[in-house]
């Protein structure tokens, strides 16, 4: 489905933007996992959290209600069914990463995962070595791709150095250390929080040491049930990016998004826009925050001029999502700016550097793809034209909010990967402009 987006009149008003989808993958996963019911109120209703609904229920657990208000019976941490089918993640990377947690201690029990074109292009070695060192066993086409079978085991706990800065291959060791002694993950570099949040929540044994310029140390282990109750999604930042994004660029914006998640794991591209002069107001959690909830507020934009910034390697983890939208702001500010360190970029839902730099390139930005990164000189505007979206819902919505931006409108080709994280993101546009 093409869809276009034309220069839009200013935005304004106020939108709710949908529920975080990290948080509602972990909800759904480790809900599953407790005893007891759980309520989760504002689970995200878009195709990549439907999957991980779909593959919960395969494993045994009952799910009741609207994702407004869903009830999980799970089943326990040692009994999950074993499926006579194979575990359909569809599009989803982080159910994908984070399941086998949960599977790798299920002794006997072996589990096949698979999913779209676009989930066997990537990678799944990442999470397969820990997993092997504490002594599941897992299967992978040509050795890191799926699909792949865990064959679940009697985990020993084991002390582990993330070799990428991954929040999925941190949770999923997280995950796949509760029952064991003591589990360490050492991330020397930052990344999103949401599981040891929501194991804090569920009293899980969990404890972290360090501090954000040095990276932390995470200890699970003993851990006999997860005791959860209730729990609230709060709004994507990374959802909300598109507009806060759209909102800085367009003439005129005054827009204010309603309860958005502002944990500092995920508030990079925050810092990243206030550096480059634009105007958003919130208060986001303190660099350096954990706790058993999720900290969340109402974020108030307003369009302005903004200035080139330079994101670094040890930035990237806390904004992963959020850069190609560092690079269409790019094109719109004054100077050069420039995303080093972001190699992950290449094995998303598409090659972002490659799908990012493209497309913008042929919308006629000036911007380089480097190994790592991007380089864009800015303009202060953007023509327009067509940009694919290659199923990656991230481009599909930043191929929009340039189109808003530009001076003659973009055609997004496949706008239909945006049901994957944002489904109504033409329809929250159209009330905005409204109200403008
Ligand atoms: C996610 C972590 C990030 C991010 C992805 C969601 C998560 O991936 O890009 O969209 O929910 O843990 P990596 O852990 O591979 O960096």
């Amino acid at each position: 489905m093409n869809a276009r987006f034309d220069p839009a009149g200013p935005l304004r008003g106020q939108v709710r933007v949908p529920a975080d989808k990290s948080i509602s993958h972990r909800s759904a996963i480790i809900a599953a996992m407790a005893s007891d019911p759980v309520r989760v109120r504002n689970y995200l209703n878009a195709a990549d959290t439907r999957s991980t609904l779909n593959a919960i229920q395969v494993l045994g657990a009952i799910v009741q209600g609207e994702p407004d208000e869903l009830v999980i019976r799970g089943v326990g941490l040692r009994h999950a069914q074993i499926p006579t089918e194979r575990i359909d993640v569809g599009n989803a990377g982080t159910l994908m990463r984070l399941l086998p947690g949960w599977l790798a201690f299920q002794q006997g029990g072996s589990f096949k995962l698979d999913g779209d074109e676009s989930i066997r292009r990537r990678p799944i070695d990442r999470i397969a070595e820990p997993l092997e060192l504490m002594g599941a066993e897992i299967e992978a086409r040509d050795g890191r791709y799926p699909p792949f079978t865990i064959h679940g085991a009697s985990l020993t706990g084991i002390s582990y150095t993330l070799p990428v800065a991954s929040a999925q291959v941190k949770s999923c060791v997280l995950l796949a250390g509760l029952l064991s002694d003591q589990t360490t993950v050492i991330e020397p570099v930052p990344t999103r929080d949401h599981t040891e949040r929501l194991l804090l929540h569920a009293s899980a044994s969990l404890e972290r040491e360090g501090d954000p310029q040095r990276g932390y140390e995470i200890k699970v282990g003993n851990t006999d049930e997860l005791d959860l109750d209730e729990i609230e999604v709060p709004g994507d930042l990374s959802s909300a990016a598109f507009l806060i994004a759209a909102g800085v660029l367009v003439k005129g914006s005054r827009l204010v998004l309603e309860g958005v998640g502002v944990n500092w794991t995920r508030t990079g591209f925050l810092r990243i826009l206030e550096r480059m002069g634009a105007i958003v107001l919130c208060e986001a959690e303190e660099v350096g925050g954990l706790g058993p909830s999720e900290p969340v507020c109402d974020v108030d934009v307003s369009n302005g001029p903004i200035e080139a910034t330079t994101v670094e390697a040890d930035e990237v983890p806390l904004t992963i999502d959020e850069l190609p939208l560092v690079a269409l702001m790019g094109c719109f500010a004054e100077g050069e700016t420039v995303v080093r360190g972001a190699e992950e970029l290449r094995v998303k839902e598409s090659d972002r550097i490659e799908t990012v730099v493209n497309g913008l390139r042929g919308l006629g930005a000036d911007i380089e793809g480097t190994r790592d990164g991007f380089v864009v000189q800015g303009r202060g505007s953007l023509p327009g034209g067509r940009l694919a979206a290659h199923g990656d819902h991230r481009l599909a919505l930043l191929g929009a909010v340039a189109g808003l931006a530009s001076e003659q409108g973009v055609e997004v080709v496949g706008m239909e990967a945006a049901e994957i994280s944002y489904p109504s993101f033409a329809r929250d546009v159209e009330a905005l402009s409204a109200a403008g």
